[in-house]
């Protein structure tokens, strides 16, 4: 079942009733200024960092009654209404809501009277902006009221929503003709406030909540909208909010649109007071000056329109399949500029006061962001960098604003430091740029230390040779890419964080995930190594490459398919000795993506392992069998009850890793397979199962053990966007940035017949041709580069050119 249709012309996904099966959100915003917002309205904003700088308030803990958000309301005689639907949830005559690339639309219909948003946040401004315009569509003349509304939050989400003794004592609040500001903390520490203003005459106020909806009322029966006035009362402490009323005359046939500016401004210490008191607005006067009329709005909409166009051009396909089709050249690469931007920090699942920028998380988005703006993967790979111990290790996450590390959630994670090599690898094979190896980089963001990026990725690297386990294989610490596999924890009591809790080292515990990882990112590392013209630094490290895949080889292999690890026991986990968990999908992902098996046989039994035990309908499961039980000496992956999360449950993020295997082994039709899946486009029509938003990828879907099985959480924030788009357009598609150029080396279905690519590549655009007469699954017959064939599948950088055409016919 549908709950919409995709509207790939216009780049928008089309909700047709407000009553999705769980709130379907959107983000606007693309680099500081962010809008989390809901099919119905729901939502909150928030400047450059969820929790430190939150601006309107959400409660948490209620998925799907979604409050608060940024409302319109309409009271038109005894009716009142939203456009969204929500808070109120009168019946509409008629709902749409339009998701589109960094906006949203709303319109809705209630007695003749259609009132339609357009909201977005404009490129270079700290503003969201939204266009209301109100029609009467009937015969007689119409009186009716406009009310707007935010809740504002204390800028510290985490307190803001626990520290009441405090903070309903300090709200503030002025208001100047049509605009409120929310000054909050503003006379002591802080040295910004927010505006909500219209461009438009107001007939009255609020900015008292408890005023507003009367007291024991929610949101859906404002005491104050259903009387048709506001009192324009000026709140002090208790719940400040923003809401502006408009009394509207509508002729037969007639519209009036208003523009409505939610803004976010920062004064400088000395210039913060207009005189005692009364804060400096000339920032904000400034900022609401450029968006006064509906022509400002629509140029700005066009501004963001032409930036999304121009980005997503960057990779571009035209096959047969339109699944893929949409996905590539439009779903997929906007969440990787979503989890590029926010990490694991906002979404419906996150709360944004939990976790901040993930150091590994943000390492892997960067793969699926880098080709669209390089600039800003390069500063982030920069301050990832500077989080980063001496030793090589890491913290796991930092906060944007302060961009410092902390370990709220846990530290010791020993895969984290490989990823910084992930994620500096692509950028450079992306960009050629090699002067970022060069730049000097500080430790825990103490400059006196600071060595050059290229030294952090030896520490990186050298963090795994020296901490090694009995078996030759690196120690996980207090685990490796799955959080939850923690060997060393040994938790018994309920509160304690499995992350947090333990040492964070045992002496034993190991990592088969960890081996294929070094395997992998080792080579690139010496393929860097190589290029900065280091050869001792290159030999040294392809050695201890070999060393380790023979440990994987000797300790990693389990005769059908790879162990994940060795427990503080060292006994083994993830195979079939186990009376549970006895194959585990990440080894196997990542050790043939490695290279390793794939010259001896064992990537093909470990990938037939793999289709046999973890296979379902709805996508590749994390392991089996699930365990029934908790096992102290695992930890939280156990916690879990069979089926979900991390204990079977079909984690999406690694279904990527084993369609890039299968194409490792030539295996197109099983790798696309793979692909489709866990496709948003593709199972669009079992929403009613799969319950997030078809046009993302969520973190997981419930496995075979659920109760659920099929439906999927915590969507928008995974890894699972970036490796996606790697797969699709490196490895099926196959076009694999190179350190030397771009490689042609696609692995499709044998049935998916000839497509075309434009792909702008170190600003060159490349536009490929490929055809695939025999309908063979892997394997380039001849490659011709503007009217010449070349050998091989790397089409050599030629920065000379502005278009590159290439004719590539497979086998
Ligand atoms: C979550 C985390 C990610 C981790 C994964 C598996 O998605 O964000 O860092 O690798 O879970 O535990
Ligand atoms: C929990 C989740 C895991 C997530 C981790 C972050 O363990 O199951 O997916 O990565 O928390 O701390």
């Amino acid at each position: 079942m549908k709950y919409g249709f995709f509207d790939d012309n216009n780049k928008e996904y089309v909700i047709t009733t407000p009553k999705t099966p769980l709130p379907w959100i959107n983000y606007l915003g693309c680099t500081e200024f962010f809008t989390l917002i809901s099919n119905t309205c729901g939502g909150y904003t928030f400047y450059k960092d969820a929790k430190l700088l939150r601006m309107t308030r959400y409660r948490y803990n209620d998925t799907t009654l979604d409050t608060n958000g940024k409302y319109f309301y309409i009271k038109d005689g005894d009716t009142i209404w939203n456009p969204g639907w929500q808070p109120t949830k009168t019946e509409l005559d008629s709902y749409e809501c339009r998701h589109g690339i960094g906006y949203s639309k709303f319109t809705g219909a209630k007695n003749d009277i259609e009132a339609a948003l357009v909201t977005f946040v404009p490129i270079g401004d700290p503003v969201e902006l939204t266009k209301v315009t109100l029609t009467n569509k009937g015969n007689s003349k119409k009186d009716i009221q406009l009310f707007s509304y935010v809740e504002w939050c204390l800028w510290n989400a985490d307190d803001d929503m626990k520290n009441y003794q405090r903070n309903l004592s300090i709200g503030e609040v002025e208001v100047v003709d049509s605009t409120i500001y929310h000054k909050t903390e503003y006379r002591e520490r802080r040295n910004h406030y927010a505006v909500y203003s219209v461009n438009s005459k107001i007939d009255a106020f609020e900015t008292s909540r408890d005023e507003f909806r009367g007291a024991y009322n929610g949101p859906d029966k404002p005491a104050a909208v259903i009387a048709g006035k506001l009192n324009s009362t000026i709140a002090s402490g208790w719940y400040p909010i923003a809401s502006h009323q408009l009394n509207v005359s509508l002729n037969p046939g007639e519209s009036k649109t208003f523009v409505f500016a939610l803004g976010y401004v920062e004064n400088a210490e000395d210039e913060k007071w207009e005189k005692p008191g009364i804060i400096n607005k000339k920032k904000a006067d400034a900022l609401l000056a450029k968006y006064q009329t509906t022509e400002d709005f629509d140029k700005a909409f066009d501004g963001l329109c032409k930036y999304w166009n121009e980005l997503l051009s960057k990779f571009h396909i035209d096959s047969k399949d339109e699944h893929v089709n949409r996905m590539v050249n439009i779903w997929n690469q906007y969440q990787c500029m979503v989890t590029f931007n926010m990490s694991r920090s906002a979404s419906y699942y996150e709360t944004g006061i939990g976790r901040g920028m993930g150091f590994r998380d943000s390492c892997q988005d960067l793969l699926g962001f880098v080709h669209l703006i390089p600039d800003r993967a390069r500063e982030r790979i920069i301050d990832i960098a500077s989080t980063q111990f001496q030793d090589g290790s890491a913290y796991h996450q930092y906060q944007p604003l302060t961009k410092k590390g902390n370990s709220d959630i846990g530290s010791g994670f020993n895969d984290d430091p490989l990823w910084l090599i992930a994620g500096t690898s692509a950028y450079i094979r992306e960009t050629g740029d090699t002067s970022i190896l060069k730049e000097m980089v500080p430790y825990d963001n103490d400059m006196s230390v600071a060595t050059t990026l290229m030294e952090h990725l030896k520490r990186s690297f050298d963090y795994i040779v020296n901490h090694k386990g009995p078996h030759n294989l690196p120690l996980i610490g207090r685990a490796d890419w799955n959080d939850c596999l923690n060997l060393n924890c040994f938790s018994e009591h309920p509160g304690e964080s499995f992350q947090c809790f333990g040492p964070s080292e045992g002496p034993v515990a190991e990592s088969v995930f960890i081996a294929g990882m070094f395997v992998k990112y080792g080579r690139e590392y010496a393929a860097l190594a190589k290029l900065m013209g280091d050869s001792a630094e290159e030999a040294r490290v392809l050695s201890e490459v070999d060393k380790m895949i023979a440990a994987i080889e000797k300790d990693g292999w389990d005769g059908e398919w790879f162990v994940r690890a060795y427990d503080a026991y060292s006994h083994k986990v993830g195979s079939k000795e186990c009376e549970e968990g006895q194959i585990y999908i990440e080894p196997q992902g990542m050790c043939v993506m490695a290279g390793v098996g794939v010259d001896d046989g064992n990537a093909v039994k470990a990938l037939d392992s793999v289709k046999e035990k973890l296979d379902t309908k709805y996508g590749v499961m994390i392991l089996q069998p699930a365990y029934t039980r908790y096992h102290l000496e695992l930890g939280e992956i156990t916690s879990y009850p069979p089926g979900y999360k991390e204990n079977a449950g079909i984690f999406c993020h690694n279904n990527p890793w084993i369609s890039i295997a299968e194409t490792c082994i030539g295996r197109g039709d099983r790798a696309f397979e793979v692909y489709k899946k866990t496709c948003p486009s593709y199972i669009e029509d079992i929403s009613e199962i799969h319950r997030t938003e078809p046009y993302v990828y969520s973190q997981m879907v419930a496995g075979a053990d659920a109760k659920f099985h099929g439906e999927a959480k915590n969507s928008w924030l995974t890894g699972t966007a970036a490796w996606t788009f790697t797969n699709i357009s490196q490895y099926i598609l196959g076009i694999y940035p190179t350190l030397e150029g771009l490689s042609v080396n696609p692995c499709t279905p044998a049935a998916f017949g000839d497509f075309n690519v434009t792909r702008v590549y170190r600003g060159v655009t490349y536009n490929i041709e490929i055809k695939n007469p025999n309908k063979v699954q892997k394997g380039i017959a001849s490659l011709i580069v503007d009217g010449q064939e070349i050998q091989g599948n790397i089409i050599p950088f030629d920065g000379s050119k502005n278009t590159v055409n290439v004719i590539a016919t497979m086998r």
